[in-house]
């Protein structure tokens, strides 16, 4: 279901970005070889639990098949492409770590995700994420009243193409803020199913999932983390946002 939000709600989806945003940042900061992936979901859980929030992700189960994602936020390392399980993993040098997190602020959720280097990485990898974050803002441009979904869809996917990288096709972006999974699906390459036109009101999670090689994937025994199928590192961009009258606002970000 599509459902509308009206000014009140975009504030508290706003303020739960927020803490999201704000949690991003102090992750950011103690970042370093050395950290393991389970140090990054403590800081994550301590300061989303200080905000008088909760992580949108943790107990979350969208099948009865699967187990609930444990942890607070996704931490997904090299060809890993999302969902990724926090653990005793050790981040070294060179790693790109893509970061996806949803907070809930008093029922309000929010969506957003980065990849960030771990040191110094390769030139290659410094592309794929610099190209990956411009793939989302040329979407979140497209992302206006009167132009629709695969206005966004195409702007992604081309971007990304002009690259010859690979553009993940089994997930999508999606509507968020009242529940973590609405309508619309915002797909990151040019296809079928529902093109809806974007009006005033809607707010949706746009999310390139990029990588350096092809698009297809697979899951792990885990259930949960995806990796790409030619092993090929990748790398994810969120943000949510919202669909104003005279403007498209970012919730997500500082
Ligand atoms: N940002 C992702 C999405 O929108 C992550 C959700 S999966 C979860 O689909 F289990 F971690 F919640
Ligand atoms: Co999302």
């Amino acid at each position: 279901m599509l459902r509308l939000k009206n000014k009140k709600d975009i504030d508290k989806i706003r303020s739960s970005g927020k803490i999201l945003a704000e949690t991003f940042e102090i992750i950011k900061e103690q970042l370093k070889p050395g950290i393991t992936t389970k140090d990054i979901d403590n800081i994550s859980d301590n300061y989303i639990n200080k905000c008088k929030a909760k992580s949108a992700f943790k107990g979350y189960r969208p099948y009865p098949e699967i187990p609930a994602f444990p942890a607070s936020i996704c931490i997904s390392v090299n060809d890993e492409v999302i969902h990724g399980i926090p653990s005793s993993r050790i981040l070294k040098e060179g790693d790109i770590v893509s970061l996806d997190l949803g907070v809930d602020l008093d029922g309000y959720i929010s969506d957003a995700a980065i990849t960030l280097p771990v040191g110094k990485i390769s030139e290659k990898n410094i592309l794929l994420i610099k190209v990956t974050e411009e793939c989302l803002y040329k979407g979140i441009e497209m992302a206006v009243t009167g132009n629709r979904v695969a206005d966004i869809s195409k702007a992604v996917f081309y971007h990304a193409k002009k690259y010859n990288f690979g553009v993940v096709r089994d997930y999508c972006g999606h509507g968020v803020g009242f529940s973590l999974h609405e309508d619309p699906q915002i797909p990151n390459y040019i296809g079928s199913g529902q093109n809806p036109r974007l009006k005033a009101g809607m707010v949706f999670a746009i999310e390139p999932m990029i990588n350096i090689g092809g698009d297809k994937i697979y899951i792990l025994d885990d259930k949960w983390t995806v990796k790409t199928a030619d092993h090929s590192y990748s790398a994810h961009f969120e943000h949510t946002v919202a669909v104003l009258e005279d403007k498209t606002e970012i919730l997500t970000s500082l």
